[in-house]
């Protein structure tokens, strides 16, 4: 048995196990695997786990950047049922699948389509609410551009999740230069760890389907000047 077949086992065993989906989740899983859809929707483990920690914040309001067919988006909302939900998707086709999933929830779930650097752009001109609860999921070589938007829409307290935090196939931390999605995901994690204004860990999850290791960061937002990050950038030479 190769190491990713044992983790491919270990993912069956815990999905198996702890997974149950309702028949919202089960339909926007199916329709995230049809054809001509990108087979990328979280896996059903780290959907749970989102849910669990949606479940913890107690959010008022969450924003998703990257919606898909609505996936992650429903076990967002099943944490949170009373919470309102803003989705981003850029893709009509994905978008207006994701809408019609949105159907069978009764939560409050917005999708606005259109490019993310975009819409969270005019979000800050507007001044809306900072949201309690932010999951990053969309184009990888953006997330350095989203990191400064996304603080600018949160609140001491936020909790920001970010999916994919180690890119397939790259060297870890060197990735070629020419591979754009692994580069910015490097980059963005290294600005997670210096941010004075952020406590992030990554938390390993497996790829179900090729038993691959990825990440999903978990950070909180910290009050200006807080002194309280685990280790203080004075300490790394920083
Ligand atoms: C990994 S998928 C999201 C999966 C979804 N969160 C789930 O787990 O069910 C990424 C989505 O982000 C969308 N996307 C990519 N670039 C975008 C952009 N610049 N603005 C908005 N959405 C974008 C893609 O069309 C795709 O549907």
């Amino acid at each position: 048995m190769t190491a990713n077949e044992r983790n491919a086992a270990i993912s069956e065993y815990i999905t198996a196990t702890f997974v149950h989906e309702n028949d919202a989740l089960g339909k926007a899983k199916k329709s995230s695997l049809q054809k001509g859809i990108p087979d990328i929707s979280v896996p059903k483990a780290v959907g749970k786990l989102l849910y669990m920690l949606s479940l913890l914040q107690k959010p008022k309001r969450i924003l998703e950047i990257g919606t898909l067919t609505g996936y992650s988006t429903l076990w967002l909302a099943q944490g949170a049922p009373d919470a309102e939900i803003i989705t981003i998707e850029f893709d009509p086709k994905h978008a207006e699948i994701a809408r019609s999933n949105f159907k069978r929830s009764s939560s409050k779930i917005h999708l606005l389509e259109g490019d993310a650097a975009d819409l969270l752009t005019d979000m800050i001109t507007t001044k809306v609410e900072p949201f309690d609860l932010i999951f990053l999921d969309a184009d990888k070589d953006s997330y350095p551009t989203y990191l400064p938007l996304i603080i600018a829409l949160s609140r001491p307290g936020t909790l920001l999740l970010s999916d994919n935090l180690i890119p397939r196939e790259a060297e870890i931390n060197s990735p070629k230069s020419t591979d754009v999605q692994a580069t910015g995901v490097y980059a963005y994690n290294t600005l997670l760890a210096l941010h004075s204004r952020l406590e992030t860990i990554l938390v390993p999850t497996i790829v179900e389907k090729w038993g691959r290791l990825d990440a999903l960061g978990i950070s909180i937002v910290l009050p200006f000047k807080q002194e309280t990050k685990s280790v203080q950038k004075d300490s790394q030479g920083l």
